[in-house]
């Protein structure tokens, strides 16, 4: 066992903490959120600005998942973070969150078969570490959902692209302002599906045997610290999640090999998705706490966390950090609720998730603004 749990008082959920490189004035985060709102060339626009720096005081800002390259978008309308225009974008949302004193990671993805042949050059198949087409649904810009298309595999030597893609981004990253990257290994988009059996057949030297599966990770892993430095690298992982239609004989010890594997590069830290992602935290048993002792750096959990349980994880040393999705689309000053206790704000219809204007996206409202208006309805009515 390497990782000792260190307890810690009731109010750590609310004190200032690091991981790695990256300095949070809380130990709450905004966990990804794809919201589909990206402009022209894939670029952040205005109304992602505005989202973000409403969402500063969260101790780290993870944002949406963020493409490497061209061939990795599988989604209508996520953006990018490989061209000058979506860098300068990003910068522009970066400066905001940093003027509110917030820190923030991008996270990177490349969708790998969970896409469409519709964000393809010339229409041609998405690529997954083998030609086995997930049983599961994309988005795409004039059809709606629609399933996913039948990938190809990739060869050794696009392999070797998609690596130096990742270390690309990671530095554009840096140029955008960002406080460092996220490495999005789970849900079934690339970097996870090379890991799991149920989606890798490979029989080259990254397909077989565990090790073998999780060498694409672990080589991104090396290139991004080597490019950024690994203090300013994350990895999130999903284990037990069936999100992209995700399948492993034995997530326990791919996993462990996962986590162990990258604990000696000094990363910043591993954010863990507890369960079947928005759902579930118990659908398939899975020791977290085995898991969590294979890392000496920060551990940040997610997935059906509220108030009570978040100071619990915290306080118990079960995680460093906690991330809330959900609250976090509906609840712009998320943190102070959470302190003070206060009610959260619904969500919004469904349809308000993934693409759209402002509605669903920059117009929940804050604490204070909803003492302003119920004084001014008050003032109004007598
Ligand atoms: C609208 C929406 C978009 C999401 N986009 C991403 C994403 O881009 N990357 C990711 O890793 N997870 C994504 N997730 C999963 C969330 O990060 C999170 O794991 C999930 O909502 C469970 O956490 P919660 O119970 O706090 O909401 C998304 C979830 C939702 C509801």
């Amino acid at each position: 066992m390497i990782h000792e749990l260190q307890s810690r008082s009731a109010n750590a959920l609310f004190e200032p903490a690091h991981a790695g490189a990256l300095s949070a004035l809380n130990r709450i985060v905004m966990a990804p959120l794809t919201r589909n709102r990206a402009g022209p060339g894939l670029v952040p626009g205005p109304l992602a600005l505005t989202y973000y720096a409403q969402r500063a005081t969260a101790g780290l800002i993870i944002t949406e998942a963020t493409q490497i390259s061209a061939s990795a978008q599988g989604y209508a309308f996520t953006p990018g973070c490989y061209t000058d225009n979506q860098v300068a974008g990003w910068k522009r949302v970066t400066d905001a969150v940093h003027a509110k004193g917030g820190s923030i990671v991008v996270q990177l993805w490349h969708t790998g078969r969970i896409s469409h042949t519709s964000f393809q050059a010339y229409g041609a198949a998405p690529v997954g570490p083998s030609a086995i087409r997930a049983n599961s649904k994309t988005f795409i810009a004039d059809g709606g959902f629609v399933d996913v298309s039948m990938p190809r595999a990739l060869t050794l030597e696009e392999i070797r692209c998609i690596i130096e893609d990742f270390r690309f981004a990671s530095t554009r990253a840096i140029d955008a302002g960002f406080d460092g990257v996220e490495l999005h290994a789970a849900h079934g988009y690339l970097l996870d599906a090379f890991l799991r059996d149920g989606s890798n057949h490979r029989t080259d030297d990254y397909g077989g045997p565990i090790a073998n599966r999780c060498r694409l990770l672990f080589e991104v892993a090396i290139a991004c610290a080597g490019a950024i430095g690994a203090a300013r690298v994350g990895v999130r992982i999903s284990p037990v999640s069936t999100a992209g239609d995700s399948h492993d004989s034995c997530p326990q010890a791919l996993f462990e090999h996962v986590v162990t594997g990258i604990n000696p590069l000094g990363l910043a830290y591993i954010h863990c998705v507890e369960g079947e992602t928005g759902g579930a935290r118990d659908s398939i048993a899975f020791d977290y706490a085995a898991l969590r002792a294979c890392f000496d750096n920060a551990w940040i959990v997610n997935n059906g966390y509220d108030r009570a349980m978040a100071i619990d994880a915290v306080a118990s040393g079960h995680a460093d950090f906690v991330a809330f999705g959900r609250a976090y689309i509906a609840n712009p000053d998320l943190v102070a609720r959470l302190e003070q206790n206060a009610k959260l704000n619904p969500l919004l219809a469904q349809s308000t998730f993934y693409g759209g204007g402002a509605h669903g996206y920059t117009d929940y409202p804050t604490l204070e603004q909803q003492s302003a208006s119920d004084m001014l309805l008050a003032a109004t009515s007598t």
